[in-house]
């Protein structure tokens, strides 16, 4: 690559499965627009696809892999200590990537006109300052989420308290939000604290971003992205999707998976008949309790369905059963459904055999769901996965959403309940009808509309200020 010569643009992640796919994404959308493209990430993630054996489609791409230590040995179990971890990260992360940028500029002449942070790693933005390099933030979640941090970290709107719980949130360009559809760091009773500091810096010092980019598209959430407009505005530029979803499949894309795909799921999904299957996932991260996975093992067979469920086993088993399948339910369905432990879930959502999805309402997973026109039911666990949830329901009208008991359990009955709705009858048409329109208008929006504009723009103007500093 002619480095030298042509501007260069750094990507900074966040070490997580559904961090890094997008900002690959975001490369290969830069480099299809003439950039040089080099993503930094932590060592971790280095370490983690040695030891899975993951061939990586990296390897054949034009974006320049880095790793940079987070101070901490690769031992260390960093899941089941966050706040702690966070806090290296943010003492060492800084000095490890700014020595980075210099080594790259030094021994290769690599230069970055540009920096694009994640939003879980808001100190890059000081790294980029302390080298005079302009830098983004590229936003991973929708930018109705954006809206709702932005007025909480600054004060700009009444959320709930202490004393006044269950107050529902009201805010321009959202439908009334109540306590179970807001995003859990908001809460009063919020017990994620490395996370919302992150926020909070990340949200009270948005001046430090020369542009916002969000991973949605204008049509998705046009009120709540002009509500942003006299506040912060965000550019969305996605959906940042695999190129398979989008209708092509382009050699040049870019992924990296934690985890190896059992591609003979597909195998098993051809012998289905046409939207007869249930598709369960809950992403990379969360685990839900032994009692969770009982009730939606049992809901998904007395619901006499085909499922495939995508359920990873817990990296760091517990001796309460934590995200464990119930004893005796693989034999006692073994000719009903099919469970992996990490599926290729972009073909698994583009196969005829799907009739619908049982997601935690991660947004990747949530915009992958938009571009198959696949409806869902919603099962939201923590951070934005609520109002992600409430989202696919009452905005995108694409999915309905299971009701938790007293004890915050949702029970298999009700698991039943959900994919009879989902899967039968009128509604299920009306949903499915919904889900096919957002995939047309989501292509639309990448192949030459609203957030291809909106990334022509950003390239122009990243071009125009590295002339300017020539
Ligand atoms: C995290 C947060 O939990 C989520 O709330 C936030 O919106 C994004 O960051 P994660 O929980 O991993 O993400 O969920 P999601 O955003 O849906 O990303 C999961 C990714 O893993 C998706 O791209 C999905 O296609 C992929 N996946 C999941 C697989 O490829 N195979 C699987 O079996 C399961």
């Amino acid at each position: 690559m002619g480095d030298k010569d042509g501007v260069h643009v750094l990507l900074v992640s966040f070490a997580a499965q559904g961090h890094i796919n997008p900002l690959l994404k975001l490369g290969n959308r830069l480099v299809s627009k003439g950039l040089h493209v080099t993503l930094a990430t932590t060592e971790i993630l280095r370490q983690r696809m040695l030891d899975s054996k993951i061939t990586t489609k990296e390897k054949n791409s034009q974006i320049h892999l880095e790793f940079f230590s987070d101070g901490m040995s690769l031992d260390f179990d960093r899941k089941n200590n966050i706040d702690y971890f966070l806090e290296q990260l943010e003492k060492f992360g800084p000095k490890n990537l700014s020595s980075l940028i210099e080594t790259l500029s030094v021994n290769e002449g690599r230069k970055f006109s540009c920096i694009v942070n994640n939003p879980f790693v808001p100190w890059v933005a000081d790294v980029a300052q302390e080298h005079g390099i302009p830098c983004a933030m590229f936003w991973i979640q929708p930018c109705s989420l954006y809206s709702i941090y932005d007025r909480f970290y600054n004060n700009l709107n009444q959320f709930p308290t202490v004393t006044n719980p269950d107050k529902p949130v009201d805010l321009p360009g959202l439908p009334l939000l109540e306590k179970d559809d807001l995003p859990s760091f908001v809460l009063p009773s919020n017990p994620f604290g490395g996370f919302p500091k992150l926020f909070s810096k990340l949200f009270r010092e948005l001046e430090k971003v020369n542009w916002v980019l969000g991973n949605s598209f204008y049509e998705l959430e046009k009120d709540a992205i002009e509500s942003m407009e006299n506040l912060h505005p965000i550019r969305p530029i996605g959906p940042l999707v695999p190129s398979i979803l989008l209708g092509k499949d382009l050699p040049s894309d870019s992924r990296m998976d934690m985890w190896k795909a059992e591609e003979a799921c597909i195998n098993w999904l051809d012998k289905k008949p046409p939207s007869s299957v249930i598709y369960v996932s809950f992403g990379s991260i969360v685990v839900l309790s032994s009692k969770q996975m009982e009730n939606i093992a049992w809901g998904l067979k007395n619901s006499k369905r085909p499922f495939l469920w995508a359920a990873k086993p817990p990296e760091h088993p517990s001796s309460d059963g934590s995200g464990e399948l119930p004893t005796g339910f693989l034999k006692e369905t073994e000719e009903q459904g099919l469970v992996v432990s990490w599926c290729p879930q972009s073909k698994v959502l583009l196969h005829e055999a799907v009739a619908c999805f049982v997601t935690h309402c991660g947004w990747n997973s949530t915009l992958e769901t938009i571009c198959t026109g696949v409806p869902v039911i919603a099962f939201p666990q923590w951070t934005d996965q609520p109002t992600n949830a409430k989202l696919l329901v009452d905005v995108f009208e694409m999915g309905v959403r299971v009701r938790a008991d007293e004890d915050g359990m949702v029970s298999k009955g009700e698991v039943e309940r959900c994919i009879g709705e989902v899967t039968e009858g009128p509604k299920a048409a009306e949903l499915r009808k919904k889900a096919v329109e957002w995939k047309e208008a989501a292509r639309a929006a990448v192949a030459d509309g609203s957030s291809d504009r909106n990334i022509q723009l950003f390239v122009d103007d990243v071009r125009c200020k590295a002339m300017k500093e020539l």
